[in-house]
């Protein structure tokens, strides 16, 4: 059995990933948050999978590009966060963190994926339809969730998601290289 599970949040600036953990953290809405949440680990016996889980925050004010390949080479699962309600951060999904996380590694299997649309307070529709074709795209998304730290919908789901992303994956990680599926569960 694994001994624990690293999740990254990454994505644009501005899109709430800093609230987002200090939302699971505190479960109120942090009005003031600083640009880069401190490490947590939540303890075992209160994650749903019983396994210690590192919550780790990615800031581009406060972090080299250097740090951040190092913070994407230790996780298990990377959560690329959006705002629903500003479609440039979708679109950078797959321009920009997408490639940033799985660019370099076409041979070995990848970094599964989860997709976080927040603030969906501020948006009535969903942002499926955007996201969609990003999913088909990249077989390395496990799911998409949206959600919004300010009203706290969906928070403890994408994490709960994020760390079975990593224990029971879904997704078959191909490698394209060896022309074989890495790995696979079977449903
Ligand atoms: P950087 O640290 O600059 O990369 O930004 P970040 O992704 O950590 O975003 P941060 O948590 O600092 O939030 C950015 C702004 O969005 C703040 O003003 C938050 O209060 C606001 N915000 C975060 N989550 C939500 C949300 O779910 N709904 C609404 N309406 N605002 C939010
Ligand atoms: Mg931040």
């Amino acid at each position: 059995m694994r001994r624990d599970v690293r999740i990254l949040l990454l994505g644009e600036a501005q899109v709430g990933k800093t609230s987002l953990i200090l939302s699971l953290v505190g479960e109120e809405f942090p009005e003031e948050v600083p640009p880069r949440a401190e490490e947590i680990t939540i303890p075992a016996d209160v994650t749903p999978e019983k396994v210690p889980t590192h919550i780790v925050d990615y800031s581009e004010a406060e972090q080299t590009d250097e740090e951040l390949r190092q913070e994407i080479h230790k996780a298990n699962v990377v959560c690329v966060v959006y705002d629903v309600s500003e479609e440039a951060t979708i679109e950078k999904i797959r321009t920009k963190w997408i490639p940033l996380v799985n660019g370099g590694s076409t041979r070995g299997p990848r970094v599964p994926i989860i997709l976080v649309g927040n603030k969906s307070d501020l948006r009535p529709g969903s942002s499926m339809e955007a996201v969609l074709p990003i999913m088909s795209q990249f077989p390395e998304i496990e799911t998409c969730v949206e959600c919004s730290a300010k009203n706290l919908r969906n928070i403890s789901e994408l994490f709960y998601y994020a760390q079975k992303a990593v224990l029971h994956p879904t997704a078959p990680l191909y490698d394209p290289e060896a022309k074989r599926v890495t790995s696979c569960q079977p449903g």
